[in-house]
């Protein structure tokens, strides 16, 4: 019995945003943009789209792909760190805008591992039978953190020069601000009872919360009220970054997991027909490349085109892959990652 991806799809935000884009509205340039982090552009929502949006329209194409309609899907597990409201989680939302049926739909808070975490569980709700054709989101629409004061000029709809003060304010999140994008993806899984040798074969995940404030938006519940104007003044709405504590940790856990699920399964790194890396920053995964002596040809790295999209790069890496015939029916795969919580995973499955 295997869990089966049937159908992929991924859509990204309507609006293109060029590096260059920054340079109006803060203190940075494309060189630092591309040098830092190889990314060249990503894409933001237009007013009005939020993560269920994404997830739906992402959905609606691997549903598509997968030759399934609203009443196949028996379950939803849906991966994203933006939802459209603090609560309830996008799950049951994307639910109704794609006129599934009352079936139960789970929203997973795993950041940049989210699309991971949830493979995992998806597959645990397939394999013992609790769902047999299940929809699997990974959906984020970052660009809302961003405390700019002009969102037509960021996205190409006005050209204004910001004042000295609004300048200062978005250079303070020039470090996150250029690395993110809005963008979803989805997949459709299903259970064949009679299939050993494709589909999700196995996962390692691992938790470590001792970092936590490394890589957090620090309001929330935490806080009576969990919103007030000095927590807005303080831009305790904004993600806080320690860009380099991530950047460390990331080019010493993703190898450690790849390590340890291979060796598992007594396989080598060349026995892995192609590596999907979560798309944080391209310098960290060409360290993780070198580190574990991968063949260039055997990684796909797309953040020059969409950035960091948290819980849908790999969702978008593998859709692109799979479409462009990159991969092919039987190649072994492997989906690797790090994120804030701290989290780190693996996944092995064959397409
Ligand atoms: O999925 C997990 C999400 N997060 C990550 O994966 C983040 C991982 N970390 C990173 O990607 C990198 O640490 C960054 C791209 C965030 C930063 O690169 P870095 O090489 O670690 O730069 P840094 O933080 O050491 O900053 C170097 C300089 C600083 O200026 P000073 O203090 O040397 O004068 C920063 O203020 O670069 C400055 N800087 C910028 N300059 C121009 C930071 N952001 C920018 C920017 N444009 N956008």
């Amino acid at each position: 019995m295997r869990s089966v991806v049937k159908g992929s799809g991924f859509v990204v935000g309507e609006h293109l945003v060029p590096n260059a884009r920054f340079e109006k509205i803060m203190d940075t340039s494309d060189q630092w943009i591309r040098e830092r982090s190889g990314i060249e552009q990503r894409y933001f929502v237009a007013d009005g789209t939020s993560t269920s949006d994404l997830g739906a329209r992402a959905s609606k194409i691997a549903m598509e792909q997968a030759g399934v309609g609203p009443q196949d899907i028996d379950y939803v597990v849906f991966a994203t760190m933006t939802p459209d409201h603090y609560f309830p989680g996008c799950g049951s939302i994307m639910q109704s805008k794609l006129g599934l049926r009352n079936i139960p739909a789970l929203d997973i808070r795993q950041q940049c591992t989210g699309f991971v975490y949830a493979l995992q569980v998806s597959d645990a709700l397939l394999k013992s039978k609790v769902a047999k054709t299940l929809l699997l989101v990974g959906a984020e629409t970052h660009s809302p953190f961003m405390p700019f004061s002009d969102w037509p000029t960021i996205l190409g709809l006005a050209d204004n020069e910001p004042t000295p003060e609004q300048r200062a304010l978005h250079t303070s999140v020039r470090d996150r601000a250029v690395l993110f994008g809005d963008a979803g993806g989805a997949i459709v899984l299903q259970r064949e009872d009679d299939e050993t040798e494709r589909g999700l074969i196995d996962f390692e995940l691992h938790a470590d919360g001792t970092g936590y404030n490394k890589l957090y938006v620090p309001s929330g519940m935490a806080h009576r009220p969990y919103v007030s104007p000095e927590i807005i003044n303080r831009l305790d709405h904004v993600p806080h970054m320690d860009g380099k504590f991530v950047f460390r940790m990331a080019v010493t856990k993703m190898p450690e997991v790849v390590r340890s699920l291979l060796a598992r399964h007594n396989l080598t790194i060349d026995q892995i027909d192609h590596f999907i890396f979560h798309q944080a920053n391209l310098r960290i995964n060409e360290a993780v490349q070198v580190s574990l002596g991968i063949k260039p040809e055997r990684i796909y790295n797309n953040i020059q085109k969409y950035g960091n999209t948290t819980a849908a790069t790999i969702p978008i890496a593998y859709d692109e892959c799979r479409r462009s015939g990159r991969i092919k029916r039987g190649d072994l795969l492997c989906f690797v990652g790090l994120g804030a919580g701290f989290h780190w995973v693996a996944a092995l499955l064959r397409d």
